[in-house]
């Protein structure tokens, strides 16, 4: 079976680190390329942070592009509280050896959906939806060639984490969301409902460090920065993991299950802007838009992440 083709889009983030990490790792996946997006910190130092992870993982030959600097129509918000100051505390900052690309991240994108056949190439998106929105929207005839859009976004059980009822990357871009969820392409969702049940316990980070090579010791001392912030929230051992279900979704899609569901993304209301409206009961009669997943094997999904990134 051919590695499956995808495009990365992201706003690194240890987590994103992670996923960049995952994919680069996988023999199943060939990564087409990087785009950066403006989300957990400015997009200068998340296109910088995704060239640094890629050169972590011995992968300079992965091209980075850079895309939108800030959301569609609003300011942007960051999340540095989280991520710290650089986006990736827990490594030492450096310049990427290899440069930024000339091209913007939308055309990569749009260019790479025209050059490949229908049903070719998978976008995971693991930041704000601003890139993914103004791809569809600047060249609507590329949409029907996505094989599917794998995004970690939302929150319905779970409720929200930037405000009590919205997952982060919907926040920053509600409007790009509402266009991502309604422009007909395949979708599979890992909201929080999901991710919050994959953390990064004491126990995990040490296998994880215990690989020894360079790609996990890095990725071991970015959790230990990164949890911080979440065990204290939620009085957990661990944090979650959010953007590699992206990528393990590709890799062993048994781990996970969910279901088809309308969800709907809320864009008018101060109170509860950027929340997913999930209609996981059906009682709307809306149209099933995304394939939203709830559970997951956690201890699967760590046994594959604490594998493949002893491999780089
Ligand atoms: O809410 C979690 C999401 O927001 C993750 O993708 C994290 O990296 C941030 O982008
Ligand atoms: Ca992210």
């Amino acid at each position: 079976m051919p590695p499956r083709k995808i495009i990365i889009d992201t706003d690194p983030g240890q987590d994103d680190a992670a996923a960049i990490m995952l994919a680069l790792a996988s023999p199943e996946l060939d990564v087409l390329g990087i785009t950066a997006v403006a989300g957990n910190v400015p997009l200068a130092l998340t296109a910088r942070n995704a060239g640094m992870i890629s050169e972590i993982c011995g992968r300079g030959d992965v091209a980075v592009f850079a895309g939108a600097d800030r959301p569609l129509q609003r300011k942007l918000v960051t999340a540095e509280h989280v991520h710290g100051k650089t986006g990736l505390d827990g490594v030492e900052p450096f310049e990427p050896a290899r440069p930024l690309e000339p091209m913007h991240a939308v055309d990569f994108i749009i260019e790479t959906l025209r050059e490949h056949p229908a049903g070719d190439v998978t976008l995971c998106a693991l930041g704000p939806l601003t890139n993914i929105a103004t791809v569809i929207e600047r060249a609507p005839g590329v949409v029907p060639k996505i094989r599917e859009i794998v995004l970690m976004g939302g929150g319905f059980f779970e409720g929200g984490n930037i405000t009590p009822s919205a997952e982060f990357n919907i926040y920053v871009d509600p409007e790009a969301a509402r266009i991502v969820f309604n422009s007909g392409a395949p979708i599979t969702m890992m909201p929080l409902d999901v991710t919050h049940k994959v953390l990064t316990t004491r126990s995990r980070v040490e296998r994880l460090r215990a690989n020894g090579n360079r790609p996990s010791l890095v990725m071991a001392d970015m959790l230990e920065f990164f949890e911080r912030y979440d065990e204290h929230k939620y009085g957990t051992d661990g944090g979650p993991l959010h953007d590699p279900t992206v990528v393990a979704w590709l890799i062993d899609p048994g781990m996970f299950d969910g279901r088809r569901s309308n969800v709907e993304i809320e864009t008018g209301s101060d109170l509860t802007l950027g929340a997913t409206v999930v209609d996981w009961w059906k009682v709307t009669g809306r149209p099933e838009n995304a394939f939203v997943v709830r559970n997951v094997d956690a201890d699967r999904f760590f046994d594959l992440f604490i594998d493949r990134v002893g491999r780089l």
